[in-house]
């Protein structure tokens, strides 16, 4: 059949305008496919950033897969944070670990997770309260009572920022748990760490430090209280007791060295973030703190990194070590932290030069004279 010209113009005209339709169909797809391409790859982009960042904030990791099968560990304060972590990845390495903690029951709780996570059976529940110096000889006691030998001490655990209050013994709350207590401690315990040479101490301390100040005249916070200035004085103590014991155990195979593990997602805060604001902040610190997995990992490296066995007077961070302000390096003042340790724990006799005297009153006040 022929076709008269006005149809081929007709077909040829609503063909141009069905490729002109098509034509801009498909620049609209390609429009969409655009967006939707460059939307995949902003998300994408966003998340790999997001994992850096994430991955930057874990800091470093301990890597090596040492096991220390048998080896015997007195952790303090593991019934939660990095305290538990540590606990868990020394158990899982095979080490016979003892929760030094100071409520049974958390203890419990967090003892038969690590079994549970690690099959390891050798993990103890022991009460250590380092607010009590009671408390500390008992433990001390209890423990020399049932293992003739120590390996690791962490002196892990800690308090922050706690308003105003005092140790049994009458000692401002943080400078009692974070030092006095773990100074009595690790002194009674020294001999059994020096008969299993080569032997490590642990000692948790903080960046807070840097703010830090030793205040001769009132250690003990009877004048004026600061809650934030008595933790960074305590974490001060942490690293001036660590490399002056450092020094007094020279030569004995015993290595002590400290560290910050980060900033951390724990029951640190509970002083600072309660109630409503924990739940509005907790997103906030999962995105931006590290896990406590990540920062028991400088803990978990100078407790058993077999190269850090004969290094020792050193503060770590992310798992290297990290240089500290001059303020830890004042050899007068740890002699002088040091002296009156000693006589506040009853290690030494309160001596007509003593430095600061703690007298509990008959009613149980504490009276405190700065000589
Ligand atoms: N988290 C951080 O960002 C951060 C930063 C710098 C340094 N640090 C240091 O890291 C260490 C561990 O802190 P964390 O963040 O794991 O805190 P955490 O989650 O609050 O754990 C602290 C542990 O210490 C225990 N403890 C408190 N008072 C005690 C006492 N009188 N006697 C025995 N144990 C006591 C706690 O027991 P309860 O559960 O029974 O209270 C808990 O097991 C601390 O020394 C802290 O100063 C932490």
């Amino acid at each position: 059949m022929e076709i008269t010209r006005s149809e081929q113009l007709f077909t040829n005209s609503s063909d141009s305008g069905d490729s002109v339709k098509k034509g801009e169909a498909g620049e609209q797809d390609q429009e969409v496919w655009k967006l939707v391409l460059t939307v995949i790859g902003i998300i994408l982009g966003v998340l790999i950033l997001m994992y850096l960042i994430r991955k930057f904030i874990q800091g470093g990791q301990y890597m090596k897969k040492n096991r220390i099968d048998g080896k015997v560990v007195i952790i303090t304060g593991c019934n939660t944070g990095i305290g538990k972590e540590t606990a868990k990845e020394l158990a899982k390495r095979g080490g016979k670990i003892y929760m030094a903690c100071r409520d049974p029951k958390r203890c419990e709780e967090a003892r038969l997770e690590i079994i549970d996570k690690t099959k390891n059976t050798n993990i103890f529940n022991r009460t250590l309260d380092l607010s009590s110096l009671e408390s500390v000889r008992k433990f001390a006691a209890k423990f020399k009572e049932e293992e003739s030998r120590l390996d690791i001490l962490i002196n892990n655990a800690g308090i922050m920022a706690c308003p105003k209050g005092l140790t049994k013994d009458g000692f401002e709350l943080q400078i009692g748990v974070n030092h006095m207590g773990h100074f009595l401690l690790t002194n009674l315990l020294l001999d059994r760490l020096k008969e299993s040479a080569p032997s490590r101490i642990v000692v948790l301390s903080s960046h807070a430090y840097m703010t830090g100040k030793i205040n001769k005249a009132d250690l003990n916070s009877e004048k004026s209280y600061n809650k934030v200035a008595a933790y960074s004085q305590s974490k001060l103590a942490n690293i001036l007791f660590t490399r002056y014991l450092s020094k007094k155990l020279e030569g004995t195979g015993v290595v002590v060295n400290c560290c910050h593990p980060g900033v951390v997602k724990t029951e640190l805060g509970r002083h600072i973030v309660s109630g409503v604001w924990k739940n509005i902040t907790s997103p906030l610190m999962s995105c931006f703190f590290k896990t406590a997995k990540s920062g028991a990992q400088t803990s978990i490296k100078l407790a058993i990194d077999p190269d850090m066995e004969k290094v020792s007077g050193n503060y770590y961070s992310d798992c290297i070590k990290f240089p500290t302000l001059n303020r830890t390096k004042d050899d007068s003042t740890a002699e002088w932290l040091w002296k009156v340790s000693e006589e506040w724990t009853g290690l030494a006799p309160k001596t007509e030069k003593s430095t600061i005297e703690i007298d509990i009153s008959s009613e149980g006040k504490v009276v405190e004279k700065t000589k």
